[in-house]
């Protein structure tokens, strides 16, 4: 006989780029009935769902909606519905995440510029300005938490610059949302996007997805279909409004993960929330800079949600982040891209943004680092640390 296998996740204090913890009424939700996906029932779920979104991205805006599917699948349906061959397109990439988004641009046929800084900065507005200049331009997209780096991207420069040129601002919120300030409305962002298994805190699954009225008037401009028919914001929308129009089964129980997730962060309050993010970050940059470690995003555009901190020489970065799962369970993220092998990526985001992660931690990596012979100061991290958090 052959064995049955037996599903039996272990389980972990997750601090990497995500996914972060949920919360135990989230992972519940999903164990809830499942409806049919035009079930009136679920239609009132929905509908909650896009209410408790708009809030969370501070926006009026008709048209949000959660894509099916993970971040990357709201990041493809806003660039291929607002991107066709024979628009102009400005991508700012100082991270992994801008160069994917330019790889989509790419796809769509329209002319792509590319403006960049290193990776540990954000993208300066003048560096925008110069290629809104060069050309008319449909689109400028910018990465407003860069997990790859750690670095917040400053947005309301760069949005000033689009009225300025009539340009839309498509904004990757995958690591923000729920986590720091987004502003949509205020800010004057023209299109976002963000993911449910970071500052959220659900699992992996949906990508909550919303367009301004000019944003969405072009999508309605365009002269073809776009390219992606799962990913068609006009069939998604459809489904979404008052049509109630068949275009995929929704992920049922994901959308109960969502919506519990949603109503979470409502809970606690947004400003409260993005004030635990902060002081839990904080402390968390705080003790590792005390304990000897160097932080590698720029200090002012540094983001408390995610971390990145520079391998001392000499230590095994594989060795560090293995035995950090296997004796301590604590995932974190190895650098990527341009920063592969250099830093570490600790995460603090939603439920797993708690004193008690920041402090363990510390604890766990400042062991590690001294059995790897490097003169890591535990004590004076965890006192900083614990006076941040206190404060
Ligand atoms: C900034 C950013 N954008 C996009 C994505 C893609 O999201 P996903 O991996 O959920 O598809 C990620 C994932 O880490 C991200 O951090």
């Amino acid at each position: 006989m052959t064995e049955i296998p037996t599903l039996d996740p272990p389980r972990r204090v997750l601090m990497g780029p995500g996914p972060s913890g949920a919360d135990p009424s989230v992972l519940a939700a999903m164990g809830l009935p499942i409806l049919g996906h035009l079930d009136p029932e679920f239609m009132r779920i929905m509908d909650e769902c896009q209410r408790m979104m708009r809030q969370i991205f501070r926006t009026g805006n008709e048209v949000t909606l959660a894509t099916p599917g993970t971040g990357t699948s709201g990041m493809e349906a806003a660039v291929m519905n607002l991107l066709q061959p024979g628009d102009r397109a400005v991508i700012g990439i100082c991270g992994y995440f801008g160069d994917r988004i330019a790889q989509m641009a790419s796809r769509t046929g329209a002319e792509v510029a590319i403006v960049t800084a290193p990776w540990g900065s954000p993208i300066a507005p003048e560096d925008v300005e110069r290629e809104l200049r060069a050309a008319p331009t449909k689109l400028v997209a910018v990465v407003h938490a860069e997990t790859s780096t750690g670095v917040r991207q400053p947005v309301e420069p760069i949005s000033k610059l689009c009225k300025e040129h009539g340009a839309l601002l498509l904004l990757d919120c995958v690591t923000s949302l729920g986590g720091v300030p987004v502003e949509i409305d205020a800010w004057g962002v023209d299109a976002a996007y963000s993911g449910t298994q970071k500052c959220l805190s659900a699992p992996p699954g949906a990508s909550p997805v919303t367009l301004s009225p000019a944003a969405w008037s072009a999508v309605q401009a365009r002269e073809a279909p776009s390219n992606s028919w799962y990913l068609d914001l006009n069939l998604l929308e459809a489904y979404w409004d008052s049509r109630r129009a068949y275009h995929h089964t929704s992920p049922i129980s994901m959308t109960y993960a969502l919506h519990r997730a949603l109503a979470l962060v409502l809970e606690e309050g947004l400003e409260a929330r993005w004030e635990r993010h902060e002081r839990n970050g904080r402390a968390l940059q705080a003790g590792l800079e005390a304990m000897g470690l160097v932080l590698h995003a720029d200090a002012e555009h540094r983001l408390p949600v995610l971390t990145t901190v520079r391998i001392p020489e000499g230590v095994d970065d594989g060795a560090v982040r293995g035995a950090l799962l296997q004796q301590s369970g604590i995932e974190v993220g190895g650098g990527i891209g341009d920063l592969r092998g250099r830093v570490w990526r600790v995460g603090l985001m939603g439920e797993s943004s708690t004193p008690g992660n920041v402090l363990y931690f510390l604890t766990s990596l400042g062991r590690l680092l001294r059995e790897q012979g490097v003169a890591a100061d535990l004590g004076a991290a965890l006192d900083v640390a614990a006076t941040r958090l206190d404060a």
